[in-house]
């Protein structure tokens, strides 16, 4: 199948939409990769099994993620995580050539907090130029990308669900955040003026951050009262979900099975259709419908946002 990759017009970061000024000093390398390593040494893998699906098959958004990148579909292998603290399977998929093995996969996302790892649906992983991109409770993740990305696109599921919708949706258009925000001086680097969306999922790594790191986010950044009432809000508002420990409590449900080829020839290799279903311990978190072309944002060498391209679904 000929690539559907309509527009790749690389910008760069977009003109701010924010008017507060990047934190001074800028954190280490002027961004939150820096928080890598201090998350990495604390947040602990969690036990898990692992298994592909049958031949053949896709989940239906892992199939149309790959084909907006550019790749085929056959090429891809998905696979179930059976983490010991949660009785629902996670089905990610990883194309044959992503830098990131499936065990690097399930390491990575295994340190993240189960309450956190809840509001994601699908990864799918595909070689590339370091990028990410986020649309309807699935990641595109394009390249070796590091803990703190995984941790910034969990971030945009959470401001949809993870607050009381009565405050708004997504918590970070709401009064709340809002007024929090302009209490601060400050964000976090020149990529969270980008959005209020896009700056709430930078709060998202600095608290992750703050509340798992002994000494907290004073760590790497003296000038941390800057920007203390965002990450003191996300902090406040949702409570233990980025704390590890529990069990999964709420989850979306997987996307359906399709074939990976359309060809009738190929399917006559296909094993048999996985089943897609919630388990009864956990509570079904409605999902927000896939839009039609998915933002990527671009890294430089040190992991820092520089850039940003639009994929076609
Ligand atoms: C990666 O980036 C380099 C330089 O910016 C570019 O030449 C190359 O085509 C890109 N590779 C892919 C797979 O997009
Ligand atoms: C971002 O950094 C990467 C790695 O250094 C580079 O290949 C890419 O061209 C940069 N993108 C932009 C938009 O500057």
């Amino acid at each position: 199948m000929a690539s559907k990759i309509s527009v790749l017009a690389f910008l760069p970061l977009a003109l701010a939409t924010l008017n507060k000024p990047v934190i001074q000093p800028n954190f280490p390398g002027g961004g939150l990769a820096s928080l890598g390593q201090g998350l990495l040494d604390n947040l602990k893998p969690t036990q898990s099994t692992s298994d592909v699906w049958g031949a053949g098959w896709i989940p239906a958004d892992c199939k149309s993620l790959v084909q907006g990148a550019g790749f085929s579909p056959s090429d891809v292998i998905p696979f179930n995580i059976h983490y010991t603290d949660c009785s629902q399977t996670w089905t990610f998929c990883r194309h044959k050539d992503s830098p990131l093995s499936q065990t690097d996969i399930i390491d990575l996302f295994g340190r993240v907090p189960v309450r956190m790892r809840d509001f994601i649906r699908h990864y799918v992983f595909v070689p590339g130029n370091k990028s990410a991109g986020s649309s309807g409770d699935n990641t595109l993740m394009v390249g070796d990308v590091d803990i703190t990305v995984f941790i910034h696109e969990i971030g945009h599921s959470l401001d949809s669900h993870a607050f009381d919708a009565s405050y708004g949706v997504p918590f970070s258009n709401s009064n709340v955040w809002i007024s929090n925000y302009n209490q601060d001086s400050a964000v976090t680097d020149s990529y969270a003026q980008s959005s209020q969306q896009e700056n709430f999922a930078q709060e998202t790594v600095v608290s992750v951050y703050d509340k798992n790191v002994p000494g907290g986010i004073g760590n790497i950044q003296p000038n941390w009262q800057a920007i203390f009432h965002q990450y003191a809000t996300l902090e406040g508002y949702i409570g233990d979900t980025i704390i590890p420990g529990g069990t999964c409590v709420n989850r979306l449900t997987d996307s359906q099975p399709v074939t990976m080829s359309n060809s009738a020839k190929l399917r006559r290799a296909l094993g048999p259709k996985p089943t897609v279903s919630l388990s009864p311990d956990v509570k079904e978190i409605k999902p927000i419908p896939m839009a039609d072309s998915i933002k990527m944002t671009s890294f430089d060498e040190h992991g820092n946002p520089n850039g940003t391209y639009v994929i076609q679904l």
